[in-house]
């Protein structure tokens, strides 16, 4: 029997199922946010299908989650595939845990299927790639990389103030894995990772498979304007420094700035902080995230460039800064890689296109490691950080059947 064979859609569609129970939400999505008791319970359920099937788990300082399956050639470096399963506030069930499962079925798929590789084949789920809690996100794979130092992750604070070390050690206790010793990262032979598209290409052209050809860069960044904090009723408004106007006016030249004609720019404020917080006092603190992304990165440099300007000009009577908390680079994944998902789409005869993707993943920072690439599945009208984020289980299982034959073939290089 060949991996392909040995994927099954109930046994993967069933453990999303299980997984969405955790941190599940009325309207059918989750909220499993990053070093949560809702991800260190998915965590833990990982590990218990892990060590029920006889692979090891370990984990790093940054927590990322490691399965792994022995290959015959204890010295030959392993291939890896997975993603994330932490999610948005109001999350759907397939976002990153998909790639996570689909690498777990993989595993045992590779296991019923009495395959032996030659090298390793690790399963991982990374720390904290939605960054909506901790910033920046892709953060288990960037530390992993070396694209973010260990020491400063570990030192940065959700919204309400809580150090990520100590959200780590909380998730880590309760969630025990042995630990990899030393600086997170070891050398890899590839790296895929499988996902749902997250836009609606796939399905609009009625394809099951996308062969992903590359990641647009992205940059995020948190602007900070501060004025005085007055009292709504009696200060004159040539005596107020109202620091939310002041975010207003920047916010809105930011969206008229990046409103380019093609459409290819994404430009999103999805959170603004205003302080004092009573409706009865001219706001004396606003903070907001932006954020950014293109295919190319002259095009986001020079709107950074535009982002200062704008800062500089509209700010006053204000005082106003920012802080780039995220910049990642467009990734083009391995032309090796990208062919060998195509043709184990048409080995498979599933239909499928080439495509870049628009999201941000794990993938994009694992490529500057070692030869990489991407498997994307349809998802129901392309909508996704939404609960009602939804996927077929047969489009999961394709994915599913040619992430095995990518990695087998991977891992007898
Ligand atoms: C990942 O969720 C992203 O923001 O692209
Ligand atoms: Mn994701
Ligand atoms: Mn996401």
């Amino acid at each position: 029997m060949s991996g392909a064979n040995a994927i099954r859609e109930e046994r993967l569609w069933q453990r999303h199922i299980d997984m969405a129970r955790l941190g599940g939400t009325p309207k059918g999505g989750v909220n499993r946010q990053a070093l949560s008791a809702e991800d260190a319970a998915a965590r833990n359920l990982l590990a218990a299908w892990a060590r029920a099937r006889g692979f090891s788990i370990f984990t790093d300082a940054i927590g990322n989650l490691f399965v792994r399956r022995e290959g015959s050639d204890a010295k030959a470096l392993p291939v890896m595939s997975g993603s994330h399963m932490d999610s948005q506030p109001t999350g759907g069930r397939f976002d990153g845990m998909y790639g996570v499962l689909a690498a777990f079925e993989a595993l045992e798929a590779l296991e019923d299927a009495g395959v032996t590789t030659k090298r390793p084949v690790v399963a991982v789920a990374w720390t904290n790639e939605e960054g909506s809690r901790f910033q920046p996100g892709a953060m288990g794979s960037a530390v992993f990389a070396g694209h973010n130092r260990l020491d400063e992750m570990l030192a940065v604070k959700d919204w309400d103030g809580v150090v990520l070390k100590d959200a780590l050690a909380t998730t880590l206790k309760a969630a025990p894995a042995p630990l990899r010793e030393g600086k997170p990262g070891f050398a890899l032979d590839g790296y895929v990772e499988a996902h749902i598209e997250q836009g609606p290409r796939l399905e609009n052209e009625r394809k099951t498979i996308g062969v992903v050809t590359g990641i647009q860069g992205s940059r995020r960044y948190i602007v900070t304007t501060e004025g005085e904090e007055a009292h709504a009723g009696t200060t004159p408004r040539a005596a107020r420094k109202d620091a939310f106007a002041a975010a207003m006016r920047i916010a809105a030249a930011m969206y008229e700035a990046t409103n380019d004609e093609g459409d290819t720019l994404r430009f999103t404020i999805g959170r603004v902080d205003v302080q004092p917080g009573s409706p009865n006092t001219v706001p004396g603190k606003t903070s907001f995230t932006i954020d950014m992304r293109h295919p190319s990165n002259d095009v986001l440099e020079a709107h950074e460039k535009t982002l200062h300007e704008i800062v500089a000009s509209r700010a006053a009577p204000c005082s106003a800064g920012i802080e780039r908390v995220t910049n990642v680079a467009p990734t083009d994944f391995d032309p090796r890689v990208i062919d060998l998902v195509r043709t184990k789409a048409n080995d498979l005869k599933l239909s499928n296109m080439d495509m870049p993707s628009g999201a941000g993943h794990d993938a994009m920072h694992i490529a500057r490691l070692c030869p990489s690439g991407m498997i994307f599945v349809p998802c129901e009208r392309g909508v996704s950080h939404n609960e009602a984020e939804n996927a077929t289980p047969s489009d999961l299982a394709a994915g599913a059947r040619v992430l095995v034959e990518v990695l087998e073939a991977l891992a007898n290089r």
